[in-house]
C-alpha cells in the first residue's frame, strides 16, 4: 500500500467561548476523517490549538479579573475536557500564545516584508479616550442612524436590520467604558494582497482543486475577474493594548490574531515534532509530497483560501494541500438560540449524561463534504439513533453472543466458509446465504472507504445501515432462539455456525463505524477480544477464536434526557455579544410600503443590472435645483449619473459613500448633460434614502 503521510488541522477555537455543539460539526467531522485515514495505516496527524489573542479576550479577561493568560490556560483545559468528552483525538491540542507560533509568526511576516508585500498607512479609527484604546467596531455602541434604535452594534441595528459603520451611529459610546468615542490617526500595517502577484497567485491557487467548487465560486466573486482588482489590502495590525505579538522592531504594535491563528497550526505541529519524531520541513517545506488539509466552517473561508495561502506562498511555505469547509448548525430548524436552550454547550451534553457517540453518528449522517448547513433535529436524533445503532447494529451482536458463551464456551467455529467463499460443507441453503453475506459486506470495505475519503459520511451511514439491515434479516431467518430448544446435533452445529456469522458480520459492521464510533468500536473490540481494528482487517474473519461475555453496548435516547439538556441551557433572552465571532451576520429585514407592485418573474428581475458603486465625487449643478451630479465607480469603468438627492444630501457627506446603481440603463439626455445610469434611493413622502451595501461590499460586485 501507499502509506500517505497527512496532517490534518480543525479551526483553532477562539479562548473565550465554550465549545458548543456547533463547533462539533467541525471537529467530530475531523476526527471521523483523521480516524479513518489513521485505520488505512497511513501516517496521520492531527493537531488543533485555542485561538487566543485579541481584544475580546484581553476584555474578557479583565472583566474577570484575571491575566489574560490565566484566562486562556483555563479555557484550554476547558475545551480539551469537551474535546475528549467527544472523543475528538488530536495528537497535539496546543495554544497560539506559545513560543513556537510566535517564532514562525515573526519569520512569516519578515518574510512578507522582504518580498515588498508589507505597506503602512495611516487609518482613522474610533478611540476610546477614557479607555485609551481603539474600538473594534463591535465595541462601539450608540442609536441606530436609520430607526433610532437604542444600544445598537457598530457594524448593524439588531431592531431594523441596517448596516452601516460605527461612525453613523447617533450618540455612540463605548461598549467597554461608555465614553464617547473619538476619531483619531494610527499607522497600521498591510499585507498588500492587491498586489498583482499575489491576485494572479490566488486566482491560480484558487482554481486549482484546493477548494470544493462552491467554495472557488466563492473566491472567484471575492477576487472578482481577471484584471479586475478586487481584492483590498489586509490589515494585519492593532495597536496598543492588545493580547497578542507585539511586530518585531515595532513598540506598541501587535499582530492582528488573524495574522498568528493561522500560524497556530505550523506551531502546534512543531511542538509535536519535538516531542515525537517527526520530520518538520517534510510537511511545511514548499514541493513537499506530504498532504495538508484543513477543515473549517464556511464563515473563516476568507482567511483560510485568500489570506493563509498567501502569507504561505510568499514566505516560502507549502500551501495546503485542500480546504475542507463546511456549513452552520441549525437546531431543529433554526439558529442555535439561547432562549430556546438550543444553544447546547458540549459540556451540558456530557453532563446530562447523552452518550457522545450518538451525536457523532447522528452527525455523519448528515454530512455530505458540501458547505450546506448541518440540521440537529432533536427528535429526528432520537430516532435515527434508537433505530440505526440499537435497533440494527446492536441487535446483531446482542441476539447472538449470548449462545456462543453459554453453549460453545465461548468459542467461534473453526471454519465456516471455506477459500471460494461457501465450498465448506453447506448443511443448507440458509448457511450459503451467511457466507454469501459475508462476502457482500467484505467486498464493500473499498466503497465505503471512498465515501469516508471524499467525506460523505452520510452515504457511507447509509451503505453500513443497509447493511446491518441485511444481517439482522439473516439473524431473524435463522432464528438461533429457535435453533436452541432443539434436540439434534446437526442443530447444536447450525446454531454455532449462525451465531459465528452473524458476530462476524457484526465484526465487519463494527469496522466501518470505527471511525464516526470510536469507543463503541474500543469495547466491541474487547468483547471480541480482537486487536484494534484496521481497515484492512476487513478481509479476515474471526474464527476459532473465544469471545468474552457479551456486556451490553449502547443504550438508547430516552425523550427526557433531551428535554433535561435543552432546560440546562435555557437563558434569559439578554443578547450576549459573541464580540469574537467572525460569523455575525447583519439579519437584512425589509421594510416594505403599503402596496406592493405586480409580481415580476426572476428572469424580468435578472435583466436589471445592479452594481454597487463608490461615489468617487459629488458636486452641485449649476442651475438645478433637485439634481446632484455623481462620479461613480462600479469596478470596470467610472459614469456619470444625476441624481434627484439633492434635498437630502450635502455632496461632501457622499463622496466616498458606496451604494447601488443600475448599470445597464439606456443613458438618458439631460437638461444638464447625459445620465448614464440611475442610483437607487427609497423614499415614500419623506427621503431620499440612499441604498447602501454592507461592509465588505466592493465597487462593481454584482447585486442578484
Ligand atoms: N478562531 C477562529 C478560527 C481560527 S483558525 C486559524 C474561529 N473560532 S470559532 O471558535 O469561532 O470557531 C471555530 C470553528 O468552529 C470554525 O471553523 C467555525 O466555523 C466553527 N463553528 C463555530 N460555530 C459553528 C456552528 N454554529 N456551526 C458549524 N460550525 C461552527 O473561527
Ligand atoms: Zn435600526
Amino acid at each position: 500500500m501507499n502509506k500517505r503521510k497527512i496532517l490534518i488541522t480543525s479551526a483553532l477555537p477562539y479562548a473565550n467561548g465554550s465549545i458548543h455543539l456547533g463547533h462539533l460539526v467541525e471537529y467530530v467531522q475531523t476526527d471521523i476523517w483523521v480516524r479513518f485515514q489513521k485505520m488505512q495505516g497511513h501516517e496521520v496527524y492531527y493537531v488543533c490549538a485555542d485561538d487566543t489573542h485579541g481584544t475580546p479576550i484581553m476584555l474578557r479577561a479583565e472583566k474577570e479579573g484575571i491575566t489574560p493568560e490565566a484566562l486562556i490556560e483555563r479555557v484550554h483545559g476547558e475545551h480539551l475536557r469537551d474535546f475528549s468528552g467527544f472523543h475528538v483525538e488530536f495528537d497535539n491540542y496546543y495554544t497560539t500564545h506559545s513560543p513556537e507560533t510566535r517564532q514562525y509568526s515573526e519569520e512569516i511576516y519578515r518574510k512578507l516584508q522582504s518580498a515588498g508585500l508589507i505597506v503602512v498607512r495611516a487609518i482613522e479609527q474610533l478611540y476610546d479616550p477614557i479607555k485609551h484604546m481603539f474600538l473594534p467596531d463591535r465595541f462601539i455602541k450608540g442609536e441606530c442612524p436609520k430607526c433610532g434604535a437604542k444600544d445598537q452594534y457598530g457594524d448593524n441595528c439588531e431592531a431594523c436590520g441596517a448596516a452601516y459603520t460605527p461612525t453613523d451611529l447617533r450618540n455612540p459610546y463605548s461598549a467597554v467604558s461608555g465614553a464617547a468615542p473619538v476619531k483619531k490617526t494610527t499607522e497600521h500595517f498591510f499585507f498588500k494582497l492587491s498586489d498583482p502577484r499575489c491576485v494572479d497567485f490566488l486566482r491560480e491557487w484558487t482554481t486549482s482543486g484546493t477548494l470544493q467548487p462552491e467554495a472557488a465560486n466563492k473566491m472567484h466573486e471575492w477576487l472578482g475577474a481577471p484584471g479586475e482588482n478586487k481584492l483590498a489590502d489586509w490589515d494585519i495590525s492593532r495597536d496598543a493594548p492588545y493580547f497578542g505579538f507585539e511586530i518585531p522592531d515595532v513598540p506598541g504594535k501587535y499582530f492582528y490574531v488573524w495574522l498568528d491563528a493561522p500560524v497556530g497550526y505550523i506551531g502546534s505541529f512543531k511542538n509535536l515534532c519535538d516531542r515525537r519524531d517527526i520530520d518538520f520541513d517534510n510537511f511545511w517545506k514548499t514541493g513537499t509530497a506530504t498532504e495538508l488539509y484543513h477543515f473549517i466552517g464556511k464563515d473563516i473561508l476568507y482567511f483560510h483560501a485568500l489570506f493563509w495561502p498567501a502569507m504561505l506562498h510568499y514566505a516560502d511555505y507549502r500551501t495546503p494541500t485542500r480546504v475542507f469547509a463546511h456549513g452552520f448548525l441549525t437546531v431543529n430548524g433554526e439558529k442555535m438560540s439561547k432562549s430556546r436552550g438550543t444553544f447546547i454547550t458540549a459540556g451540558s451534553y456530557l453532563d446530562k449524561g447523552l452518550d457522545p457517540e450518538w451525536l457523532r453518528y447522528y452527525y455523519a449522517t448528515k454530512l455530505n463534504g458540501t458547505m450546506e448547513d448541518v440540521d440537529l433535529n432533536l427528535e429526528d436524533f432520537l430516532m435515527r439513533v434508537n433505530s440505526d445503532l440499537v435497533g440494527k447494529y446492536i441487535n446483531i451482536a446482542s441476539r447472538c453472543a449470548g449462545f456462543i458463551t453459554r453453549h460453545f464456551d465461548g468459542r467461534l467455529c473453526d471454519r465456516i466458509c471455506g477459500p471460494n467463499g461457501n465450498s465448506y460443507l453447506p448443511l443448507n441453503d440458509a448457511w450459503v446465504d451467511g457466507c454469501a453475506l459475508i462476502k457482500k459486506l467484505q467486498d464493500a470495505a473499498a466503497q465505503i472507504a471512498g465515501l469516508y475519503e471524499k467525506r460523505e459520511y452520510l452515504k457511507a451511514a447509509k451503505a453500513i445501515m443497509g447493511l446491518a439491515d441485511e444481517a439482522n434479516q439473516y439473524v431473524n431467518d435463522m432464528r438461533p432462539w429457535e435453533l436452541v430448544k432443539q434436540e439434534e446435533e446437526a442443530s447444536k452445529t447450525r446454531l454455532h455456525e449462525v451465531c459465528t456469522i452473524a458476530l462476524n458480520l457484526f465484526r465487519l459492521l463494527t469496522l466501518y463505524l470505527k471511525p464516526v464510533l470510536p469507543r463503541l468500536a474500543n469495547n466491541v473490540e474487547t468483547f471480541l477480544d480482537i486487536p484494534p481494528l484496521q481497515w484492512r482487517d476487513a478481509e479476515t474473519l474471526l474464527l476459532g477464536h473465544g469471545i468474552r461475555p457479551y456486556k451490553h453496548l449502547m443504550t438508547r435516547i430516552e425523550q427526557k434526557q433531551i428535554d433535561a439538556m435543552i432546560e440546562a441551557n435555557k437563558q434569559a433572552p439578554a443578547p450576549t455579544a459573541d464580540a469574537h465571532s467572525p460569523a455575525r451576520h447583519a439579519e437584512a429585514q425589509q421594510h416594505l410600503g403599503a402596496t406592493l407592485g405586480a409580481t415580476i418573474s426572476i428572469d424580468d428581475f435578472s435583466k436589471v443590472d445592479l452594481r454597487v458603486a463608490k461615489i468617487v465625487n459629488a458636486e452641485h449643478v449649476q442651475g438645478a435645483d433637485k439634481l446632484l451630479k455623481l462620479t461613480l465607480d462600479i469596478g470596470s469603468e467610472q459614469r456619470t449619473v444625476f441624481a434627484g438627492i439633492k434635498s437630502a444630501y450635502d455632496p461632501e457627506q457622499l463622496r466616498g459613500r458606496l451604494t447601488v446603481m443600475v448599470a445597464n440603463l439606456a443613458p438618458r439626455k439631460m437638461k444638464f448633460g447625459v445620465s448614464e445610469g440611475m442610483v437607487l434611493a427609497a423614499g415614500d413622502g419623506d427621503g431620499p434614502y440612499l441604498l447602501a451595501p454592507d461592509a465588505g461590499a466592493r465597487p462593481g460586485m454584482k447585486i442578484k
